[in-house]
């Protein structure tokens, strides 16, 4: 597995040591090192937050696009209750996408949301299944989530697939205005009991996770 950078990065900031493997695929939070290739890499079917603020082309490119933004963004509005976690997905050894992992309220909601994107060379293998996997047993079996959840467009089979492959439960649909105009969004949620039942974290191993406890409001192991 990828040795956590051995830097003031990490003493300050202890979510740059985490790594989730799970199978062939490994996780690595974002760092501002990662942005110009992940802006370069980021597909265009990815759906971005209609609501979050629009540059001009060129500027967008140039800092980096939606990874850029999110990632950075996170890092500054960061707290224990609501926050949001944008990891690198390396297979086989090169960036091939991200996955995120956020939630709001979370002390009191115990609840997490996820998004991804993958490269399209990459697609269609499992590595979609493999990164989702990693930041369920992250939320799961080391911050206690009692349930997951996650939208997608109702239309966009391959992600609705890896909600239901790794156990997650319809859980209705709304209508939403998208960047493309009107949208019909399938809702999902898995639950804590569903996880372990699934036994799917026994695939992942999730290192540097004890510094990072009072990030997520728990104390450091003794
Ligand atoms: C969503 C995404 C990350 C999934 O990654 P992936 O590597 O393609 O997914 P995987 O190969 O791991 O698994 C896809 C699952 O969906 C299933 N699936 C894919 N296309 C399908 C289709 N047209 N109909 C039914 N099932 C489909 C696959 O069979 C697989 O399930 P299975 O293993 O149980 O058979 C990737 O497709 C992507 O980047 N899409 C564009 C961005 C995006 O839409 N992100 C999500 C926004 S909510």
């Amino acid at each position: 597995m990828s040795e956590p950078p051995n830097d003031a990065s990490v003493e300050h900031w202890p979510l740059f040591g985490l790594r989730l493997r799970c199978d062939n695929v490994l996780l690595r939070p974002v760092q501002e090192r990662d942005l110009p290739l992940l802006a370069a890499i980021q597909p265009p079917d990815y759906e971005h937050d209609p609501s979050a603020e629009a540059f001009p082309a060129k500027i967008w490119r140039s800092i980096g696009g939606v990874s850029s933004t999110r990632a950075t963004g996170a890092l500054g509005t960061w707290s224990p209750s609501s926050w949001c976690l944008d990891f690198a997905v390396e297979h086989d050894g090169a960036l091939v996408g991200v996955q995120s992992l956020e939630a709001d309220d979370f002390l009191d909601l115990r609840t997490v949301d996820s998004g991804s994107w993958l490269v399209s060379s990459a697609r269609g293998r499992g590595v979609g299944i493999a990164m989702r996997t990693a930041v369920l047993a992250l939320a799961f079996d080391h911050l206690n989530a009692l349930a997951a959840v996650t939208s997608a467009r109702s239309d966009n089979a391959a992600s609705l697939g890896v909600s239901r492959h790794v156990g997650y439960r319809d859980n209705g649909v709304t209508m939403n205005l998208s960047g493309r105009g009107l949208a019909e969004l399938t809702h999902m949620r898995l639950t804590a009991k569903d996880w372990r039942a699934s036994k799917a974290g026994e695939r992942v191993t999730v290192r540097g996770f004890d510094p990072c406890g009072p990030w997520f409001g728990r104390p450091l192991p003794t």
